[in-house]
């Protein structure tokens, strides 16, 4: 069988990102410029900003790809592409892009949703067991997917309110860490204590989450601290908080996972670069017999190796977009 190269673009935030992976599973070369060092400037991503610095980069990110491939564009047999959801100026950029290469180089184009992308990264790890469970956590996600099949997303519980790396950015804005948040708070925690009263959000028997109100109870007790002149240990409340919303996440996928009777439990998003998440989940699944993959570190958060990989099984699906393919913000994948 002739061989797959699947070249993907992704530029839905603040990373430009290409990358070709080859048969879905073999990561030939992968590129990121990280845009992270700016927008740490402003405490957050400037969405203007973030845009125009996609569109300074994207064609020396691609060459820089097909060079350290040692490949060239005929070699490619299709475009793959992140159309959504993310900042629409930046989705843009890369829907643009692959919609041009696509026409100059009659290669097919393929639209991937940003979380299928987030998922297919475990593929790069070990090939995905069929049923499994999926537990995104990332800046705009907090779900438990079922997958039946390849590129087959049922959602069986979510977020009702913030995302846990929303969450995450911004228990670090109220401790006063620096942008990103959720690294941040994840080495803080290690050197704190578990000693702050904070609830585990919705702690009951559906699959749903609700971060916002461990987010308030941190900003509570910050203020409650202050206005009693005591002195907040920062690094005992970022242990406190990240041990909630840990164990809020931990109860509820292993709870799904004994209820589906899945092969595999996969993790995705860039709260699973986390790394009392991840030793959490290494040590239940060793624990209970679970065949657990989480992605390797530089592939938890954004890149384009996952939406090559996630690319793979959309064009085997026959999932094609023609030269209209719009950037979309918000799209749900199921
Ligand atoms: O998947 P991602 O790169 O972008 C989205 O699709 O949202 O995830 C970014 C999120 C941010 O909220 C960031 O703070 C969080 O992932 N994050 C972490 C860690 N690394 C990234 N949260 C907790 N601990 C980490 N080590
Ligand atoms: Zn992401």
């Amino acid at each position: 069988m002739e061989d797959i190269y699947i070249l993907g673009i992704e530029s839905s935030c603040d990373e430009t990102s290409v990358s070709i992976v080859k048969n879905g599973y073999e990561e030939i070369a992968t590129v990121v410029l990280s845009q992270m060092d700016t927008h740490a400037n402003y405490g957050g991503v400037v969405p203007e900003i973030a845009s125009r610095m996609h569109v300074e980069n994207i064609t020396i990110v691609i060459e820089e790809t097909l060079k350290k491939a040692n490949m060239n564009m005929s070699d490619i047999t299709a475009i793959a592409v992140t159309y959504g959801p993310g900042l629409i100026g930046c989705l843009l950029i890369g829907v643009e892009t692959a919609v041009t290469l696509s026409y100059i180089y009659k290669k097919p184009l393929i639209p991937v949703h940003h979380i299928a992308g987030h998922i297919y990264a475990n593929n790069l790890v070990s090939k995905m067991q069929f049923p499994l469970i999926s537990l995104v956590v990332s800046g705009g996600h907090t779900e438990l997917i079922y997958m039946k099949e390849d590129y087959s997303f049922e959602k069986i519980g979510g977020t009702l309110d913030d995302a846990v790396g929303e969450c995450y950015d911004k228990v670090a804005r109220v401790l006063g860490l620096p942008y990103p948040g959720g690294p941040n708070i994840d080495k803080l925690a290690h050197t704190g204590n578990d000693t702050y009263d904070l609830p585990i959000p919705l702690n009951d028997n559906t699959y749903n989450f609700s971060f916002s109100g461990i987010k308030s109870a941190v900003i509570n007790l910050v203020h409650n601290e202050e206005q009693r002149g005591n002195k907040i240990r920062k690094s005992d409340v970022a242990c406190s908080f990240q041990n909630r919303a840990i164990e809020s996440l931990t109860k509820k996928t292993m709870r799904a996972l004994k209820e589906y009777n899945v092969k595999n439990l996969i993790i995705a998003g860039g709260v699973s670069a986390n790394s009392e998440l991840r030793n959490k989940f290494i040590e239940l699944s060793e624990k209970n017999g679970i065949n657990l993959t989480i992605p390797n570190i530089k592939y938890c958060t954004d890149n384009a190796a996952m939406i090559a990989a996630a690319g793979y099984f959309a064009y085997k699906k026959g999932i094609r977009a023609d030269y209209n393919l719009k950037a979309q913000a918000n799209v749900d994948l199921f």
